[in-house]
């Protein structure tokens, strides 16, 4: 728990606008002076309101949104995201073999056999809790939860350092959640993963992470390890949140 994994220092994001008339500075600010560091095996939660800014910071992150000024470093070349909706992360025309051999065919670092690739997939069903029988079938022949397993078996087929995670379990019944999240959790501490856990749910990041970031319009206004956050909090906003979902009075 202490190599660096992730570092932002004072990591400004923008987007491009259109039709906001000539003359005007066509892009918008959403994150402002972010600064933020992750350890590696360490899980950071990141909370904060819709729009305030989460899936950029993720985005920003993983390196596909470019329009940012300031320091980005990451250790892992090639971190992997997951997403809310197992659904659409998906390619529906292929099978759920085919889509976990898929992140070693394009694997830029090694070349595997055609056996090695699915040997690989083979023992990632396992890890992530699917029988090998459900290696023939389309996304759509799945439940939500056993999709999601999926996406997150894919994203870890080339075994990446950090791993983003965007709303996993938002779009999953109570239930579903817990089993995702416990899934997340052993496969964090068998593949000594960092992960970046990003859920509106205070009460999922509470029982999920180390420690939490707070964003409010994409400023951090609150950062410390959850038990302290959650006892003491010292931003408004922050014990504004925990009062919405229920943890304080
Ligand atoms: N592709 C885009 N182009 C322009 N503006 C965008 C784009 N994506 C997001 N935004 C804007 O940037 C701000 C932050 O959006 P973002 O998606 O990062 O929020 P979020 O915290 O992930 O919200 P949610 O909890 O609803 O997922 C919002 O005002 C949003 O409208
Ligand atoms: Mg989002």
């Amino acid at each position: 728990m202490s190599e660096e994994m992730l570092r932002l220092h004072e990591l400004n994001v923008w987007y491009r606008t259109y039709g906001e008339g000539l003359g005007r500075r066509r892009r918008r600010q959403v994150l402002f002076d972010v600064s933020m560091e992750m350890r590696k095996g360490e899980i950071l939660g990141l909370a904060g309101e819709s729009g305030c800014g989460k899936s950029t910071l993720a985005r920003t992150i993983m390196g596909t949104h470019r329009l940012y000024e300031g320091e980005r470093f990451c250790a892992d070349p090639h971190p992997q995201m997951v997403f809310q909706d197992p659904f659409s992360s998906l390619n529906p025309a292929k099978t759920i073999g085919w889509l976990l051999e898929e992140p070693l065919r394009v694997d830029p670092t090694r070349d595997y056999t055609p056996q090695e690739r699915h040997d690989r997939a083979r023992e990632m069903m396992a890890q992530i809790g699917l029988t090998e029988s459900l290696m023939d079938r389309r996304p759509a022949e799945l439940s939500g939860g056993q999709r999601q397993r999926v996406c997150i078996g894919a994203a870890l087929m080339c075994a990446p350092g950090l791993l983003v995670a965007d709303e996993p379990v938002s779009a999953l019944d109570v239930t579903i959640q817990a089993q995702i999240l416990e899934l997340l959790k052993t496969l964090h501490q068998e593949m000594n993963l960092s992960i970046l856990f990003i859920s509106h749910d205070l009460r999922v990041i509470y029982n999920f992470c180390d420690r939490v970031l707070i964003l409010q319009e994409g400023r951090i206004v609150e950062a410390g390890p959850c038990g302290q956050v959650y006892r003491d909090p010292q931003a408004e906003y922050t014990k504004k949140l925990l009062v919405a979902s229920g943890i304080r009075t």
